[in-house]
């Protein structure tokens, strides 16, 4: 017998609390295709609105396969799944509800659940009916009521088969990307009107959660808000501290100040990382530039920053309230960076809640590559490829999936997995078989 590897030790599993829900997060608009009454079908006809020149179309037909895509998060043992409706689907015209739409959604909440996943469902996430923003969209006065309406008619409709709610996705990211910097529907440009429209949807979400309360009292309702992990890049700068204080203020917590009371849960989607170096005018010179500085970046050039999940989660603590991580992932086509990346962040989770914070759950995004808004299908976040470019769309778990199987099989982090992120783990020394002659590279 072989002496142990000086390597070899074992550490327990880094073991999350029972009843933790592990999950993947998708949304209606980017996976079913066909979404032909919402307006981002319109938008993204016209040329040069979506950056790698594609449609979204048939997207993933997650329409017609929701099953086979359900089967593979439940093959990951997932226990719990986030999914969107879509609004357009739903009500195609103001005040017309779709009875086989309805019917279609029953079928999918039902395969969810029968797989033994928890549904977490979004009500809307970004694309809104065709008619809603002719009508002047989320500018218009009555626009919370008509949000109301529809949500209290999936409450009624769909309820019964709904674990935790979403009544919407990323009001920041809306309001910025429609309403301030124009690359999204309804693009525009004006600073004091989305402002108007920020209040708009926090008086959205208060009026659709008190909606679903009173048709389903013991629901658990919430919304997911985009959160992003600042710090100064000169810790000895006050002005930075102070820039981060304004920007954490501003972009994380004014929409929950604003709807302080309506939140059973926190849901947090974590993508970026911002390092602050220069806290003045104008605002593009904010930040410290990622890829000059050689930073882990994802394909579009994010920085991949697993530890600002555990700066935002102690941020976020003293809210006292449950948190669910409603999103977290990132576009690249370097699965070796989704596996160091998905290991880290759930590590950096994990201290987390041993020092406290009352995290409940963690969602993937995605499950399959799907139709990524204005970046097309160029962006790839699953942890299950799919065909677009052959056109078959068939699926194919990437290496990614298995590390994230063996974390939710065994509900934390198999010390195994911590080769990922460069943790010294014994590999058994394995002799080549017999009559196979390791290949010398020619300059040995
Ligand atoms: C959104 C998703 C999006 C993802 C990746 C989130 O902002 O909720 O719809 O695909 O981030 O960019």
């Amino acid at each position: 017998m072989s002496a142990p590897h000086p390597h070899h030790h074992v550490h327990e599993t880094r073991h999350f609390p029972d009843g933790f829900l592990w999950g993947t997060a998708t949304a209606a608009y980017q996976v079913e295709g066909n979404n032909t009454n919402a307006d981002w079908w319109a938008w993204e006809q016209t040329p040069g609105k979506i950056s790698d020149g594609s449609k979204s179309g048939l997207a993933c037909d997650h329409y017609r396969r929701y099953e086979e895509d359900l089967d593979l998060a439940a093959g990951m043992s997932n226990n719990a799944h986030r999914l969107s409706v879509e609004w357009a689907r739903l009500e195609p015209k103001e005040g017309e509800w779709s009875a086989p739409e309805f019917a279609h959604y029953r079928k999918v909440l039902e395969a969810v659940r029968k797989r033994g996943m928890k549904v977490m469902l979004t009500v809307w996430h970004f694309s809104v009916p065709a008619w809603f923003a002719e009508k002047g969209g989320w500018a218009h006065p009555r626009a919370a009521a008509l949000f109301e309406r529809y949500a209290a008619k999936v409450a009624e409709e769909l309820g019964d088969l709904v674990d935790l709610w979403n009544t919407m996705n990323e009001p920041n990211v809306y309001i910025s990307q429609g309403y301030l910097s124009g690359g999204w529907p309804p693009q525009k440009k004006n600073p004091l009107l989305s402002q108007i429209v920020a209040l708009r949807l926090a008086k959205a979400h208060r009026r659709a959660y008190r909606a679903i309360k009173r048709i389903r009292p013991g629901a658990q309702v919430g919304l997911a808000q985009n959160v992003l992990s600042i710090e100064a890049y000169d810790s000895h700068s006050f002005t930075d501290w102070v820039g981060t204080r304004v920007i954490d203020w501003w972009w994380n917590h004014l929409f929950y100040h604003f709807t302080r009371g309506y939140h059973y849960f926190l849901g947090i989607n974590y993508y970026f990382h911002y390092r602050l170096k220069k806290f003045g005018w104008p605002p593009t010179t904010f930040f410290a530039e990622v890829r000059k500085e050689r930073r882990d970046t994802s394909d579009v050039g994010w920085e991949l920053n697993p530890q600002g999940i555990f700066r935002v989660l102690k941020d976020f603590e003293s809210y006292k309230l449950p948190i669910y991580i409603t999103e977290n992932g990132l576009p690249s086509t370097n699965d070796d960076r989704r596996k160091r990346y998905l290991v880290a962040v759930v590590k950096e989770m994990w201290h987390a809640v041993q020092s406290g914070v009352d995290v409940r759950g963690y969602f993937f995004w995605s499950l399959i590559d799907n139709w990524e808004w204005e970046k097309g299908y160029a962006a790839k976040f699953g942890l299950v490829e799919v065909d677009f470019a052959g056109g078959t769309l068939a699926r194919t778990p990437r290496g990614s999936y298995s590390v994230f199987k063996a974390i939710c099989e065994d509900n934390g982090l198999p010390h195994e997995m911590l080769r990922y992120i460069g943790h010294a783990v014994d590999q058994p020394y394995e002799p080549l078989p017999t009559g196979v002659h390791a290949k010398k590279e020619p300059h040995a």
